[in-house]
């Protein structure tokens, strides 16, 4: 008769993602973690966040990470056995998959031409292109030419092209033709959650907001890079207006396949 006066019990804030699918915690490989320890620490508060699966998405970025396919999935493969070896009792998420946050840039079309790409799939085939889902971002500072076509290219090559972090390029604001083209074409925007609670920026803060609400924004990313990423984290987890809009939006985190 007083079941009135019992506590709602609540999941934790991202637990209605199921899955990050974008972080840099392959140790060593780019500018994200940089240690088996360091990626234990924030994983374990990834879990705590309600995260149940994480997907790793090292930079391939020539010249500064110039990292090769093969390579990382071996990494991926060593990685996975070091984090069962070395958690203990630490609850943390499974990891379900390698690909990569292939920067638009130097070196790029060597990539796509060689095929050295590594992809998501959706975990129904039919709702992707033949190559799957590839994660992509630009220079964060300056504009390059031809981000369009390549774009374009890419879709034209048999890819889903997922956009990584919209709102955090500066030369792109909340109307930017760019970007409403981009989505009629079909271009998928991921998100960073940290943007949605000012750890970017208010500029970052307030375009993030604006594409979800625009209908725009298909996924949630952490961008998770070191311990510091993981305080951020914690941080957004407890920020209401977060907290109400994964009630009340629906994201395709969970709609992704498990496997490299
Ligand atoms: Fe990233």
């Amino acid at each position: 008769m007083f079941d009135f006066l019992k506590k709602k019990k609540t999941l934790p804030t991202f637990a209605p993602l199921v899955t990050d699918m974008h972080c840099h915690l392959l140790p060593l490989v780019d500018d994200g973690s940089k240690s088996l320890e360091e990626s234990l620490e924030v994983m374990v508060a990834m879990k705590e966040c309600g995260f149940e699966e994480i997907r790793l998405t090292p930079h391939f970025n020539y010249p500064r990470f110039p990292n090769k396919a093969d390579d990382i999935k071996q990494r991926y493969t060593n990685f996975c056995n070091e984090v069962e070896a070395n958690k203990g009792n630490r609850q943390i998420p499974r990891m379900t998959s390698v690909s990569g946050e292939f920067q638009v840039g130097d070196g790029f079309v060597e990539y796509l031409e060689a095929g050295d790409l590594l992809t998501y799939k959706f975990t129904d085939p039919s709702q992707c292109s033949e190559k799957g889902l590839l994660l992509i971002e630009f220079s964060l500072h300056q504009k390059r030419m031809g981000l369009d076509e390549m774009v374009f290219r890419l879709q034209m090559e048999g890819y889903d092209v997922i956009l990584a972090h919209p709102e955090r390029y500066p030369y792109y604001d909340a109307h930017s033709d760019t970007l409403e083209r981009f989505k009629e074409q079909g271009v998928y925007f991921q998100a960073n959650i940290l943007s949605l609670d000012g750890f970017y920026g208010e500029a970052a803060q307030k375009k993030a907001y604006e594409f979800i609400e625009n209908g725009w924004v298909e996924f949630l990313g952490t961008d998770m890079h070191n311990v510091m990423y993981a305080q951020a984290l914690r941080h957004a987890s407890a920020n209401k207006k977060i907290i109400k809009l994964l009630e009340n939006t629906e994201f395709l985190n969970s709609k992704l396949a498990v496997g490299v």
